[in-house]
C-alpha cells in the first residue's frame, strides 16, 4: 500500500475550552497506519473507561487532536499525574467500572472501554475483583449503553486469548480455549457484548496484541517496555528458554489509532466484528536483539544471556489481515521506532522513575494492598 506522508503535528482547538497542542516528536512520525485524516463527524462525545491509563492517555490525547470532547472514567490506581498533559481538557469521573454513576453516561455518543485489570498477573492475584471488573462491569457497560441509547462500544480485548493453542496463525475465527482469569474475563465480555446486538447495542471487540511505546502514564510491565528498562538499569537481558517464543506486538499509538478507527467505522463493516491488532508477531529473541541495539547507540553495553525457561511460557501468533482488509488500518509503528521514541521521552538515568512500583501493575497492586492494611488499622496515614 502506498503510504502519504503525515502532516506536520497539528494544534487544534479543544471544543470543550481552550487549546489542545499535539505532543507528537516532530520528525519520527512520518508514516500513515491509514486512520482518516478527519473524523465522519468532528465534534462528539466520547466516553473513554481506563482513561488515564497506558493506552487510555495516549487515545485521550489522540481524540482531542481530532476535535472530540472526551469523558474519562477511571478510579485512578496510578493517580491524576499522567493525566496532567491534557487534564484541563477532559470531564474526569472518579468512579470505578464496577459501580458507573448514571450520569457518566450523560450527552456521550460513543464508548471505548479499556478500564480493568491489564495482565494476567493481575487478574490471578485477585480472581474475583478480576471477574467482577472485566466481566461483569464490562456486561453491565454494555447493558448500560443500551439503556441510555448509546450505540457503539469498542472493547479492549487481547489476542491472549490465542495462548494455550497448538502452533499456527490464527485468525478471529479460531477457536478459542482461554486459560487463566484473565482471558476467561476478556472472552465472557466479549460474548455478553456481542450478544446485546440484538438490544442495539453496536460493539466492535478489538484485541489487541502486546503494546510497546511511551505513554504519559508508563507501563514497564510490557515485553518491550521491560527491555528498555533493564538494557538501562542492568545492562542485561535475559532470554528465558532462549527468547524463541512469538508473540504479536503492537506501538500504543497504532493501538490508540485502531480504537478510533473502530469507533469511528461504519456500522455496516464494524457491527458485532472482532479484529486483532498487531504490528507484527516477533520472537522474544528478536525483541531483545532491537532494544539492545538501540540501547547500545545511546553509547552503552547491554548483553544478552540465556536464562532457563520460565515454568509458563506464552506463545502464540495471529494475523492482522482483517483489520488491514476491513478497516483499513495498518499498524506501522515497529518496534525500533517506539524504542527510539521511548528513550528519548524518558530520562533514561532516572533509576527511581525506572523502577518505581506504579510502573509495574502487580507490584503496585501488592504495595497498595499493604499499605491499605496498615492504614485501615489507624483510620489515618498519619
Ligand atoms: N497494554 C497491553 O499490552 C494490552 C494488551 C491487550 C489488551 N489490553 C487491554 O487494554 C486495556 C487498557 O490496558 P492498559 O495497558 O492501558 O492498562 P492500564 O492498567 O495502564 O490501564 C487501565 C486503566 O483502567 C483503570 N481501572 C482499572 N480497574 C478499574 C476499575 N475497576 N474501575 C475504573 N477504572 C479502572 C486504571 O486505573 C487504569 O487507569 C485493558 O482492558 C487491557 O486488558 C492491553
Amino acid at each position: 500500500m502506498l503510504r502519504e506522508a503525515r502532516p506536520d503535528p497539528v494544534t487544534v482547538t479543544d471544543p470543550m475550552e481552550g487549546e489542545y497542542a499535539s505532543t507528537q516528536l516532530p520528525g519520527r512520525d512520518t508514516r500513515d497506519n491509514g486512520l482518516a485524516p478527519k473524523p465522519p463527524a468532528p465534534g462528539g462525545s466520547i466516553l473513554v473507561t481506563g482513561g488515564a491509563g497506558y493506552i487510555g492517555c495516549v487515545l485521550t490525547q489522540r481524540l482531542l487532536e481530532r476535535g472530540y470532547r472526551v469523558r474519562i472514567l477511571d478510579r485512578l490506581y496510578w493517580g491524576e499525574e499522567p493525566l496532567a498533559g491534557f487534564r484541563e481538557h477532559v470531564d474526569l469521573v472518579v468512579a470505578d467500572i464496577r459501580d458507573v454513576p448514571a450520569t457518566a453516561l450523560d450527552g456521550i455518543d460513543a464508548v471505548i472501554h479499556l478500564a480493568g485489570l491489564s495482565n494476567d498477573p493481575t487478574a490471578e492475584y485477585d480472581p474475583e475483583a478480576n471477574w467482577q471488573m472485566n466481566a461483569v462491569g464490562t456486561a453491565d457497560l454494555g447493558r448500560a449503553c443500551v439503556e441510555r441509547g448509546i450505540e457503539r462500544l469498542v472493547f479492549s480485548s487481547s489476542c491472549s486469548l490465542y495462548d494455550g493453542l497448538p502452533a499456527a496463525m490464527y485468525d478471529e475465527t479460531a477457536e478459542l480455549t482461554p486459560h487463566g482469569p484473565y482471558a476467561e474475563s476478556k472472552r465472557y465480555a466479549e460474548r455478553e457484548l456481542l450478544a446485546l446486538q440484538d438490544s442495539g447495542l453496536c460493539p466492535v471487540i478489538l484485541r489487541f496484541g502486546t503494546v510497546y511505546g511511551h505513554s504519559p502514564r508508563m507501563r514497564f510491565d510490557l515485553v518491550v517496555n521491560t527491555f528498555v528498562k533493564d538494557a538501562l538499569l542492568q545492562a542485561r537481558l535475559s532470554l528465558h528458554g532462549g527468547g524463541w517464543m512469538w508473540r504479536p506486538l503492537v506501538d500504543v499509538r497504532d493501538a490508540a489509532d485502531a480504537l478510533i478507527c473502530a469507533m469511528e467505522a461504519p456500522a455496516e463493516v464494524a457491527q458485532g466484528e472482532t479484529f486483532n491488532v498487531l504490528h507484527s508477531n516477533y520472537q522474544i529473541r528478536e525483541l531483545a536483539m532491537l532494544v539492545a541495539g538501540s540501547v547500545q547507540l545511546l553509547g552503552r553495553q547491554v548483553s544478552l544471556e540465556e536464562a532457563p525457561a520460565p515454568p509458563l511460557t506464552r506463545n502464540y501468533e495471529c494475523s492482522n489481515a482483517k483489520l488491514a482488509g476491513a478497516l483499513g488500518l495498518v499498524p506501522c509503528r515497529s518496534v525500533v521506532e517506539a524504542v527510539a521514541d521511548l528513550l528519548s521521552s524518558i530520562d533514561v538515568d532516572d533509576r527511581a522513575m525506572l523502577t518505581d512500583p506504579r510502573h509495574y501493575n502487580i507490584r503496585w497492586f501488592e504495595l497498595m494492598h499493604e499499605v491499605n492494611s496498615r492504614v485501615d488499622q489507624f483510620g489515618s496515614v498519619l
